[in-house]
């Protein structure tokens, strides 16, 4: 089984990256074949929109790196896709890559019945997180993916992604009553999300175990 992770970040290895890497860690120590794909390190068009692959499931773009992304969405069981919040939504270049996989289910759903699981990092609290998971969430359920939550009865957390923020607190100025916001300096001291990280690697064993036993 292969678990294949997708970063939308903009930025190489940064916090959405850090997060996506727990995940796949506590899966490969598990036994799980895993992959990091960083959507900057390819070549990804935009969808022109040409509607070819609504009567025959193939892009009619052949020139850059999408066909090959696509056949490792293919032969992974599990795809863990992580965005940045970019003005209260997943980044332009995951929308871009969710775009042309547009042929993946038109005629056929290719991704059917494969484990979903989402991530997301927002600069501030409430920062757009939840609405960049649905974006997600929503590209998951068109591909008839199964979304896997965190979810641990023990601490009683629940939630139906990762979502990780930089915000730590609010200093007061001295001067007037202008706040300034402290950050953290990595998702790393975001303590629920790594949490958060392990939980769901740890629900996504469940459920590949749980499927092996049916
Ligand atoms: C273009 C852009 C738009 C952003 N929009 C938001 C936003 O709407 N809400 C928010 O809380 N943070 C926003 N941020 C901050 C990022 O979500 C945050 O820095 C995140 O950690 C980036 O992930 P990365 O470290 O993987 O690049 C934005 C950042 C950029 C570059």
């Amino acid at each position: 089984m292969k678990a294949l992770a997708i970063n939308g970040s903009h930025r190489k290895g940064r916090n959405t990256a850090i997060l996506l890497k727990a995940i796949l860690d506590y899966l490969n120590e598990n036994g799980v074949i895993t992959e990091l794909v960083e959507l900057p390190d390819y070549t990804i068009k935009y969808c022109i929109a040409c509607n070819k692959c609504l009567f025959e499931s193939k892009c009619s773009i052949e020139d850059d790196d999408m066909n090959m992304l696509a056949s490792k969405m293919m032969e992974a069981g599990v795809i863990i896709i992580g965005s940045p919040v970019y003005n209260g939504n997943v980044t332009s270049m995951l929308k871009t890559f969710m775009d042309r996989t547009r042929w993946m289910h038109m005629k056929q759903e290719m991704l059917a019945g494969k484990l979903g699981a989402i991530v997301t990092v927002a600069g501030l609290r409430n920062g757009g997180q939840e609405f960049t998971h649905e974006a997600i969430e929503r590209f998951f359920a068109s591909r008839h993916m199964q979304v896997v939550p965190v979810r641990d009865p023990e601490s009683n957390i629940f939630n139906m992604g990762v979502m990780g923020t930089l915000f730590e607190s609010l200093r007061d100025s001295e001067k007037g009553n202008k706040a300034k916001i402290i950050w953290k300096k990595s998702v790393k001291d975001d303590k629920l999300a790594m949490l958060t990280c392990q939980l769901l690697a740890k629900n996504i064993l469940d459920e590949l175990k749980n499927r092996a036993g049916r």
